[in-house]
């Protein structure tokens, strides 16, 4: 079992393949960066494998698989693949934004994926276009009806932008409800790679739009889940809202993160790293063993999410693109 220094049972591992993206949305990667990671940086398949191995020898439970946008990773079905092989009971889920679905869906289904998140945050093509900065809507409704039709779970992550897509919270609710998927609704994060003029919805505001329309009734969190679901009386469609500027989920975490370099990082919000590489490509499963017992001690406790001075030494550096998010 793995268990952080705060006492918190760790299940939940978030592993990202690449920081590469074909998108550049306002809110995660507006520009191209000045340097990618080279390629000879990554950490192989069979790099990363060598350690999800024995994370799920300790404990893991899921793993959700991200980027970047991750399915740029070539062959990431073989990877996928891997892991299912190993342990087919095991949750294994991927964070998309959708576009190369259409081709790569039934492949990612028949490797063993069982659940995947996509982004999307409006239904008008300029919208969609204006803020991943490319023509993006139809091949990610494309992708949508393809994942649906192969079986994978979905559920559709939106960030409300004012003045933006704050007037399609409710079609893009209309839509999952449609075709019966949950819709998470995430407050924008501010960071310093973000488009400066963005402004994000704050969860109550969030809600009230949703209230404009319909009555609703608070759920609760699921599990460790960062999304606190809520349910419309109207006709029980039942959505999530992630609301990171509270720390109150803090308590139950139970995830850490592995960049596709190879860093373990113990929280978002924090600068701390930890590398495996080294070990991993030595095949020394020991050493990055007693690296993620190192982490794990190190956990903190909350987010350090400051809502007075939300960009100064409170937020991280570290980019979405990242970490996954
Ligand atoms: N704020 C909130 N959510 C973000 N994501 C990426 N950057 C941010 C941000 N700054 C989310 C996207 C996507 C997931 C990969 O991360 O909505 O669904
Ligand atoms: Fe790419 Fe996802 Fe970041 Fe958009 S949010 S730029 S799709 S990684």
């Amino acid at each position: 079992m793995l268990i952080d220094g705060h006492g918190r049972k760790v299940t939940y591992l978030r592993v990202s393949v690449t920081e590469r993206c074909n998108f550049r949305c306002q809110y995660c990667m507006p520009e191209k960066p000045f340097s990618w990671v080279p390629k000879e940086n990554l950490l192989s398949f069979e790099e990363l494998f060598l350690f999800i191995k024995r994370a799920i020898d300790e404990g893991i439970e899921k793993i959700r698989i991200t980027g970047g946008e991750p399915l740029l990773r070539e062959d990431l079905d073989t990877f996928i693949a891997m892991i299912y092989d190993y342990k087919p009971d095991i949750d294994l889920a991927l964070t998309t934004n959708g576009y190369l679905l259409p081709q790569v869906a039934r492949r990612l289904k028949t490797a063993g994926l069982k659940r995947l998140n996509i982004s999307l945050d409006s239904l008008r093509p300029e919208t969609a276009k204006a803020i991943a900065q490319k023509d993006v809507l139809s091949h990610v409704l494309q992708g949508i009806d393809e994942a649906l039709k192969v079986g994978l779970g979905i559920k559709i992550n939106m960030v409300p932008l004012k003045g933006i897509n704050d007037d399609e919270i409710l079609d893009v609710m209309e839509y999952c409800r449609e075709r019966d998927i949950k819709v998470r609704y995430i407050e924008y994060m501010e960071n310093r790679h973000a488009n400066e003029a963005l402004r994000g919805m704050h969860g109550k505001e969030i809600l009230a739009k949703i209230k404009e329309r319909y009555t609703i009734k608070a759920l609760g969190r699921e599990g460790s889940s960062p999304s606190f679901n809520y349910r419309i009386e109207e006709n029980g469609y039942e959505f999530g809202l992630i609301d990171p500027h509270k720390h109150d989920f803090c308590e139950s975490c139970n995830r850490i993160r592995l960049t596709a370099e190879g860093y373990l990082i113990p929280c978002l919000y924090f600068d701390e790293a930890m590398s495996i590489a080294e070990h991993v490509k030595k095949g020394d499963v020991e050493a990055a063993a007693e690296v993620l017992a190192q982490v794990l001690r190190d956990k903190p406790k909350e987010n350090r999410w400051s809502e007075e001075k939300p960009n100064e030494e409170a937020i991280s550096s570290r980019a979405f693109y990242q970490t996954g998010g």
